[in-house]
């Protein structure tokens, strides 16, 4: 793999993504995009890695979509080109666990992109926002539909109406983001929570995965009817023997499918 907008690399289990456009503060474009999904293919067969880490510098997660590639664009050119949307569920539908690591500004796409990761881990200096009312357009990538879900209405019109940004405490405070860390030790945070996740039961973290994306997207019956069948259905894995018997042993489990 080469890559020209993101670094990837491996740490253990853990497949690390960051973005790498420091001059224009991470912006997203397509060729950003395109790589990045190409990398979470790349983890997401191979064998080795039980989790995924994308993260950015310490002054920028992402600054949105570029501004100045899209600056141009008429409607037509939008729409056909799918601008930066295009394949843009792509860490919805990795079936491994995708962690966003976020420094500095996590802004219009790239607030998006973090809150399609399956968990957010902030750095203390971190700031979330949905500013595109101030150019003329509204978040384009998830973020009218997920930050609701995440932090309720009040909030999510506060901040895509007057553009105003979220810092890590109120984030937290407000269910967007799941642990908030100094921004110095923001990488090696991020990397032992993939690690923890990866090694326990591969399978069994993709049921996971699978049941909590359940809860955004249909009905409460349905979502606890998917939940329980998936339950019903670890008993066939051999990694359910493995932690059983290792917790009435008093002993740590050993998983085989990680
Ligand atoms: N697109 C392209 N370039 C961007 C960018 C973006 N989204 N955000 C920052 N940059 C570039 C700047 O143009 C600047 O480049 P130059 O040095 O060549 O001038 C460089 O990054 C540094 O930015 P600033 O000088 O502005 O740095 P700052 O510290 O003063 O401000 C900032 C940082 C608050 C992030 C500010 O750059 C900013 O407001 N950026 C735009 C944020 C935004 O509006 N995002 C939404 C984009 S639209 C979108 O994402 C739609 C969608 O839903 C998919």
């Amino acid at each position: 793999m080469s890559f020209q907008n993101i670094l990837v690399e491996t740490r253990g289990r853990v497949g690390l993504i960051t973005l790498n456009r420091p001059k224009a503060m991470n912006a997203l474009n397509d060729q950003v995009v395109d790589e990045m999904w190409e990398a979470l293919d790349h983890f997401e067969a191979d064998e080795g890695i039980g989790a995924i880490v994308i993260t950015g510098n310490e002054k920028a997660f992402a600054a949105g979509a570029d501004i100045g590639a899209m600056a141009s664009f008429s409607h037509m050119d939008a729409y056909k080109g799918n601008y930066i949307t295009r394949n843009w569920e792509r860490v919805k539908t990795c079936r491994k666990p995708v962690i966003a690591a976020v420094a500095g500004f996590a802004l219009g796409g790239g607030c998006e992109l973090a809150m399609m990761c399956d968990m957010i881990i902030a750095a203390d200096n971190a700031k979330f926002g949905q500013p595109e009312i101030k150019l003329g357009i509204l978040p384009g990538s998830g973020g009218t539909q997920r930050l609701p879900r995440a932090i309720g209405k009040a909030k999510t019109m506060d901040m895509c109406l007057t553009a105003r940004l979220m810092g890590a405490e109120e984030a937290e405070r407000s269910g967007l983001v799941a642990r908030v860390v100094p921004t110095g030790k923001l990488l090696d945070e991020a990397l032992a929570v993939a690690t923890e996740i990866a090694n326990f039961s591969l399978p069994v973290v993709m049921m996971i995965k699978e049941s909590v994306n359940r809860a955004f997207e249909g009905s409460l019956n349905e979502g606890l009817l998917f939940e329980r069948r998936v339950f019903h259905a670890a008993f066939g894995l051999d990694d359910q023997k493995e932690g059983m018997a290792a917790f009435v042993e008093k002993r740590k489990p050993d998983f085989k499918h990680r």
